[in-house]
């Protein structure tokens, strides 16, 4: 599926990771991102090992089927901007996707990149037949009023769900939505 977007950026899903320049341009998104405070699993600087294992994972999950990745690229072929859609393997819940690490470059960020790929990944989703969708962000985030005000509901507070890097935990925020 290609979803054509404003005009200095185009998403595509990609299938598969072995295209040098992507798997780079995602591994700099990663990075980036773990360098701007996000909580996306990783404490800064972010370890490289673990950054290239953290996309091998991704890759095995495509070519299993669990998972599928969106990404956004600029008129220059750049990696700007990604999301993930994890599909619940369970028997009871072929309807539930988890949405994962959505990123954009800290210097494209206010451009309605993540809008823009979340509308796909909602297209995306329903398309599976996945029509509830769930995440989790940290507590008092950037993506707390980003995802309220993108029509999510807020399910609930999971307290102490993440570990920071100076020893504290934190909150994190579930969210659901409906397609
Ligand atoms: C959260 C994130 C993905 C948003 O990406 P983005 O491309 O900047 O988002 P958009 O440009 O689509 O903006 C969406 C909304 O947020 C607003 N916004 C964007 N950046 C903003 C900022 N720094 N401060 C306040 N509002 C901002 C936009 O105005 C827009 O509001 P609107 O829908 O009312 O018009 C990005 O900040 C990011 O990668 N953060 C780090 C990783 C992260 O926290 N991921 C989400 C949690 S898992």
């Amino acid at each position: 599926m290609d979803t054509q977007s404003p005009p200095h950026f185009s998403i595509t899903t990609v299938n598969r990771l072995d295209d040098p320049s992507l798997r780079a341009g995602l591994e700099h998104l990663l990075t980036d991102a773990v360098a701007s405070g996000a909580s996306v699993g990783f404490h800064a600087p972010l370890d490289p090992a673990r950054n290239a294992a953290f996309w091998d994972d991704v890759a095995s999950a495509i070519a299993s089927g669990g998972l599928r990745l969106l990404v956004a690229r600029d008129g220059a072929g750049r990696v700007i901007g990604a999301v993930q859609l994890a599909l619940s393997p369970k028997q009871n819940s072929p309807h539930r996707a988890d949405v994962q690490k959505l990123l954009v470059l800290t210097d494209q960020r206010g451009r309605g990149v993540a809008t823009a790929l979340m509308n796909a990944l909602y297209d995306l989703a329903r398309s599976l037949g996945r029509n509830l969708l769930e995440l989790d962000t940290r507590a008092g985030d950037f993506g707390e009023p980003f995802y309220s005000r993108a029509g999510w509901e807020r399910a609930g507070v999971l307290p102490g769900h993440t570990l920071e890097a100076d020893g504290s935990f934190h909150d994190a925020v579930m969210f659901c939505r409906r397609l």
